[in-house]
């Protein structure tokens, strides 16, 4: 249920698994596409296991419900975006699948979550399932999800652990058999109830979004005494206890998953009335949303004071590279930011421009990173696109208007732009 980033990547490893697999969708354009073996969004390596889930027949698409009822497993994959004007999670998609499903189903069946949901609902889904299935012997589980976009392939084919919240012996067991084959290859799997498996998941999120904002946090302190964060990271990496991942100064995180997870998870503490908890969360959230505002203004000294009738070219649009999500996007809220200031904002993607057209019609768009830069009285590196950090700086001076470049994400090499002639700020 659900054929979004999540779902078609989870349709496509069961079917790959030797599952017979229903993928379901309530949007038809994007059944359509996935029916002809087209993905409906960017993930490298995908659309080739597609074809070949489709070529073997083990693997179909449907908008209907009632195509799904026969099967043993059902997983829940639908989105749960943050509700607008709230911290909290928007479960409408979650409730009506499972309320669907408990309709239609009318044999022991299980219905696992996949989606991130904040703990407490799987509990909820239950008491759907009870209130509208005929069958009383349907069971709810859930089993959280740790793919990462751009790397969705290996971490569905050979995820690092898999988590089964259950409530029975068979839930286990039926999960224990979906998963099989990974599982022989010596994947570990953490059997604990539902709410825990809810837990993992946004845990683990809240977990990498503070490890993100703890060194952004430090280059606020490297900026405010003169300091340099690059070698402190590298000094904090080498210690195995911290670790050199996801310890990346710059503009911070984004996406359809680390926002909306942690606001979910501040929402739930609050609720709780763990107000510490909650001020801990809220704070990784801020020190995030500051570094967006902080790229705003180092630009704009960059072009000495203001955007007013300045061409900006910005890199980027996906909220990472090698994904065109973008949900949340820093990038993007850079480049909406700067126009908003009256920039003439001009923006760039290797794959992310139709979607960020559909979410900012309002902004330029370039074909080529050259295209983008022509004129340009600043360039915004703001997505740490390959392409991007390999971009030679002599050739971009040849387009440019003036040589002011900030790299949102400290991924160039200031030397080789110090020395073509070009301001640099990080
Ligand atoms: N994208 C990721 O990398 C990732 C990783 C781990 C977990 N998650 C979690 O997975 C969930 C889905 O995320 P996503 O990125 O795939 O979102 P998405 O928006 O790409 O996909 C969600 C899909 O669900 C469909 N849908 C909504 N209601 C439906 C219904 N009743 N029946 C059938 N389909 C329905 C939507 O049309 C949409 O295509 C979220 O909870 C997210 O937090 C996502």
């Amino acid at each position: 249920m659900g054929s979004g980033y999540l779902g078609a990547t989870h349709a496509i490893g069961m079917a790959l698994l030797g599952h017979d697999v229903v993928a379901m969708d309530i949007e038809k354009e994007k059944i359509s596409l996935l029916s002809s073996c087209e993905l409906p969004f960017f993930e490298p390596g995908l659309g080739e296991l597609l074809r070949k889930c489709m070529e073997s027949g083990r693997l179909r698409f449907t908008t209907s419900y009632d195509d799904t009822v026969e099967a043993d497993i059902h997983f829940v994959c639908v989105g749960t975006p943050q509700l607008p004007g709230s911290l909290n999670a928007d479960l409408r998609w979650v409730e009506t699948a499972f309320t669907e499903l408990a309709r239609r189903i009318c044999s022991p069946a299980i219905i696992v979550g996949k989606s991130t949901v904040p703990t407490g609902t799987a509990r909820r889904m239950a008491e759907i399932v009870r209130r509208h299935s005929s069958d009383p012997r349907v069971e709810v589980a859930w089993n959280p999800e740790f793919l990462r976009e751009g790397r969705a392939v290996e971490d569905t084919l050979k995820p690092n652990r898999l988590i089964f919240g259950v409530e029975s012996p068979h839930a286990e067991k039926l999960l224990r058999a979906v998963y099989r084959p990974i599982i022989e290859r010596g994947c570990p799997v953490v059997v604990t109830d539902c709410t825990t498996a809810e837990l993992t998941k946004v845990s683990a999120n809240a977990f990498l979004a503070m490890k993100i904002s703890f060194i952004n946090a430090m280059a606020k302190i490297c900026e405010a005494t003169g300091a340099d964060v690059l070698p402190l990271t590298e000094a904090l990496g080498y210690d195995d206890r911290i670790g050199r991942r996801f310890l990346g100064p710059g503009l911070g995180f984004g996406g359809g998953c680390l926002p909306k997870d942690l606001r979910a998870l501040c929402a739930c503490a609050a609720d709780l009335g763990l107000d510490d908890v909650a001020l801990l969360i809220r704070q990784v959230d801020s020190i995030n949303l500051s570094r967006r505002h902080r790229a705003l203004v180092l630009g704009r000294e960059l072009l000495g004071g203001t955007y007013v009738g300045k061409r900006v070219c910005v890199l980027g649009a996906a909220f990472k590279p090698n994904t065109d999500d973008v949900r949340d996007s820093p990038a993007l809220a850079v480049g909406v930011a700067a126009h908003a200031e009256n920039a003439h904002v001009v923006i760039h993607d290797p794959v992310a421009m139709n979607n960020a057209k559909r979410a900012h019609p309002e902004l330029e768009y370039a074909e080529t990173i050259v295209e983008a830069a022509s004129e340009a009285d600043l360039v915004m590196l703001l997505t740490d696109w390959t392409e991007f950090i390999d971009m030679d700086p002599e050739l971009l001076s040849t387009t440019v208007r003036s040589r002011n470049i900030f790299d949102g994400r400290n991924a160039l090499t200031p030397e080789r732009w110090h020395a073509a002639g070009w301001n640099y700020r990080a």
